[in-house]
C-alpha cells in the first residue's frame, strides 16, 4: 500500500512542527482551558517532564511544584499580558535545580482572539556556569599580575636566607642543639619557595605537552601511592569504565590535577572513611544547545564521605589562598581549575554538609 499523498495543509503542519521541534529553547503551548497541547524536545529536556506525561493534561497539575511558572501562565491566561522573568525561575528536576529564563505570551488567532498561552523556557545553567568561570578568570588574572611581581621579589631574598641558614648549619658543631633551629629555617624556606612557585605557575600561561594519556593509569598510580601513605582505616574504591580510550591531554598536569583532588578527599575523611574515584563517559553533556554538536566527555568523580562543605565555603573554593587547613596553601583547587580550563573541560563540586563531597572533572574525549 502506498503512503497517502500529503495534502498542502499537512505539509505546512509538518513544516511548522519541525521548526518548533528544532528550536533550542523549550516551547510549550496550552489551550484556553490550561491543558498542554504541545511540547518540544528542548522543553522535555529542560523540565525533565516528557511530552507523554504533559500533553493533554492541565499545566498546573503537571508542574505542580513550579509555583512561579504556574503563576506566570495563569496571569497571561487571564490578562493576555506577556510576562518575562530572566532571574528568578528555578526548575526542580530529579533532585537538581536548573535556573531558567521564562516568558509567557498569549496564543492569538489572526482575528486577535486569545486561544491559549505559549511558554518559552531557556536553560541558563550553562550560562551561569560560564559567568562564574569568567568572574573567576578575571579574579585570577588580576591576582596573576600582582603575584608574578611579588613572587619574583620574594624569590631572591629567600635564596639568601636559605644560603645563610645552610652556612650557619655548617659552622655549628654536629651535636649543637642550635642545628634544630637552622633545620626549621631551611624547611620553612623550602615551604615558602614551593608556595611562590605554585603561585607563579598559576599566574603564568604555558603550553600544554599533549599526548595520548591513559587516565585510568594515572588514577590507579595515585591511588596506590595514597593508599600506602594513608591510615589503614581509609577505604579506597575505584570504579573505572573500561571503554574509555586514551585521551589527548598533558599527562603531568592531569596527574597534578587528580593528585590534588584525591589528596583533598583523603584529608577530608581524616582517620576513617571512604574515598572513591569513578570514571564514565558522558555522551549527552553539551555546552551548546545545538543537538548535533554534542561532544562526548570523560567524567572523573572524586568522592569522599568527609564532613562536606557549607555554602560559604563552596563559594570561595577555587579562590587562591582559600584554605581551612593549618598547613594548606589554598592553591590546590585554583591550580586544578586552571588545568581543567587549559584542557577545555569543566570542574564542579557537589557537597552536602555532614555527608561528603564529590568533585567532578569533565574532559573532552579527544583521542
Ligand atoms: N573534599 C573536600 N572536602 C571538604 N572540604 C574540602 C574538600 N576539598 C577542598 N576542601 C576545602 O577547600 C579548601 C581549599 O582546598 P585547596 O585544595 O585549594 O587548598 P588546601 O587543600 O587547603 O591546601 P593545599 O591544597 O595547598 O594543600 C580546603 O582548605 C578545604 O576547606
Ligand atoms: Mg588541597
Amino acid at each position: 500500500m502506498s503512503e497517502p499523498r500529503s495534502e498542502p495543509r499537512d505539509t505546512a503542519r509538518i513544516f511548522y512542527a519541525n521548526i518548533i521541534d528544532s528550536v533550542g529553547d523549550g516551547v510549550l503551548a496550552l489551550d484556553a482551558a490550561g491543558l498542554v497541547t504541545l511540547m518540544n524536545p528542548a522543553a522535555e529536556e529542560i523540565t525533565g517532564v516528557s511530552r507523554r506525561q504533559a500533553v493533554g493534561n492541565p499545566f498546573a497539575a503537571v508542574f505542580r511544584g513550579e509555583q512561579l511558572l504556574t503563576e506566570m501562565v495563569e496571569k497571561t491566561a487571564t490578562t493576555g499580558m506577556t510576562i518575562s522573568d530572566h532571574e528568578n525561575v528555578v526548575l526542580k528536576k530529579a533532585g537538581h535545580t536548573t535556573p531558567v529564563s521564562a516568558t509567557t505570551s498569549p496564543l492569538l488567532l489572526e482575528s486577535g482572539e486569545r486561544v491559549g498561552t505559549i511558554l518559552v523556557l531557556r536553560d541558563l545553567g550553562n550560562i551561569r556556569d560560564l559567568e562564574r568561570a569568567v568572574r573567576q578568570a578575571d579574579r585570577l588574572s588580576a591576582l596573576g599580575t600582582l603575584a608574578v611581581g611579588l613572587a619574583h621579589e620574594i624569590k631572591n631574598p629567600l635564596g639568601g636566607i636559605k644560603g645563610a641558614a645552610q652556612l650557619l648549619e655548617q659552622e655549628l658543631p654536629e651535636e649543637s642543639e642550635l642545628r634544630d633551629y637552622t633545620r626549621v629555617m631551611i624547611k620553612e624556606v623550602r615551604r615558602v619557595n614551593r608556595i611562590v612557585e605554585e603561585l607563579l605557575e598559576l599566574a603564568s600561561p604555558r603550553k600544554l605537552e599533549l599526548g595520548r594519556v591513559n587516565i585510568h593509569k594515572i588514577l590507579g598510580d595515585i591511588l596506590v601511592l595514597q593508599k600506602r601513605a594513608a591510615g589503614r582505616e581509609i577505604t579506597f574504591r575505584q570504579q573505572f569504565d573500561p571503554s574509555i580510550p586514551p585521551i589527548l591531554a598533558d599527562e603531568a598536569l592531569l596527574t597534578q590535577l587528580f593528585l590534588n583532588l584525591i589528596k583533598n578527599a583523603v584529608e577530608a575523611v581524616g582517620e576513617l572513611g571512604t574515598v572513591q574515584v569513578a570514571s564514565r563517559v558522558v555522551s549527552d553533556y553539551s555546552m551548546s544547545h545545538n543537538w548535533e554538536r554534542r561532544s562526548r566527555m570523560v567524567a572523573v568523580e572524586v568522592s569522599d564521605d568527609g564532613p562536606g562543605m557549607v555554602k560559604e565555603q563552596l563559594e570561595h573554593l577555587f579562590t587562591p589562598f582559600f584554605t581551612t587547613k593549618a598547613k594548606g596553601t589554598g592553591l590546590g583547587l585554583a591550580i586544578c581549575q586552571k588545568i581543567v580550563s587549559e584542557h577545555r573541560g569543566m570542574i564542579k563540586v557537589d557537597s552536602d554538609p555532614g555527608h561528603g563531597t564529590t568533585f567532578t572533572v569533565m574532559l573532552p574525549l579527544i583521542q
